[in-house]
C-alpha cells in the first residue's frame, strides 16, 4: 500500500498543478480604462473597424502614462488582466488556457499593440533608439496578436503555442531596448 502510494502521489501533485494553471476569463472591472480596452477588443471580434480617436481615448484614459497602460497586462493580483504571465507559461510549456480565454486575451493585446505606438519612442533610452524603432516593435507586437488570434481560431495546440511564444518575444524585444533597467 505504501509503495503504491508513493508512486500515485507525484500523478496526484501533477494533477493539481495542472488544474491550478487554468486561466479565468479576462475581467473588463479592474480599472476603468481597462474596460475601454476590452471593449474596443470586443468591437474587434465583431469585424468593427477601430478608430484613431477610440485609441486616442484609450491613451487618455490611462492619463497619457505608458506605465498605467501596461498595467493592462500584468497578473490578476496586480490587477491586470493576466496576460504577461500567460504567454510566459506557454513559452515555458505549461498547459494552454481554455483557447476561449487565450482570444480574447490576443484581441486585447491586439488593440495594446496600436495604443502603445501612439507613445511614440517618450520612454527609455532615446539616444540610442528613437520613434522609428518604437514603432516597428509595436507594428511587430500587433502582426504577432493577430497571429495569435488566428491560431485560437485555428485551434490546434501546436499553432497556438508558437504564436503565444512570438508574441511574448514581441513584448520582450521593445522591453530589452526601451524598458529601464529595474
Ligand atoms: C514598443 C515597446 C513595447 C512593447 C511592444 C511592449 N512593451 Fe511592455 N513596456 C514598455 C515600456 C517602455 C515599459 C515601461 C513603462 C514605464 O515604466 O514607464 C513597459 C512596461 C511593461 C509592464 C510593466 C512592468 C512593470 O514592472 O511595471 C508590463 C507588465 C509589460 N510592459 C508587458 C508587456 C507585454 C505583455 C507586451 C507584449 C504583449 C509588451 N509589454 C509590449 C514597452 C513595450
Amino acid at each position: 500500500m505504501k509503495k503504491l502510494m508513493r508512486t500515485l502521489a507525484p500523478a496526484g501533485i501533477l494533477a493539481l498543478a495542472m488544474s491550478v494553471v487554468v486561466v479565468s476569463a479576462v475581467r473588463a472591472d479592474e480599472a476603468p480604462g481597462h474596460k475601454k480596452v476590452v471593449e474596443l477588443a470586443k468591437a474587434l471580434e465583431g469585424g468593427k473597424k477601430i478608430e484613431a480617436k477610440q485609441l486616442e481615448a484609450i491613451k487618455k484614459a490611462y492619463d497619457d502614462d505608458l506605465e498605467e497602460l501596461m498595467v493592462v497586462f500584468k497578473t490578476r493580483a496586480r490587477k491586470g488582466l493576466h496576460i504577461e504571465k500567460t504567454l510566459e507559461d506557454i513559452a515555458e510549456g505549461k498547459p494552454l488556457p481554455k483557447t476561449a480565454d487565450l482570444q480574447k486575451m490576443a484581441r486585447v493585446s491586439v488593440v495594446m499593440a496600436d495604443v502603445i505606438k501612439l507613445f511614440g519612442a517618450d520612454k527609455g533610452d532615446k539616444a540610442k533608439k528613437g520613434k522609428k524603432d518604437w514603432e516597428k516593435f509595436s507594428d511587430d507586437m500587433k502582426k504577432k496578436s493577430e497571429a495569435l488570434v488566428t491560431a485560437t481560431k485555428g485551434g490546434k495546440a501546436g499553432d497556438i503555442k508558437k504564436a503565444a511564444t512570438q508574441l511574448s518575444a514581441s513584448c520582450t524585444a521593445c522591453h530589452k531596448i526601451f524598458r529601464d533597467a529595474d
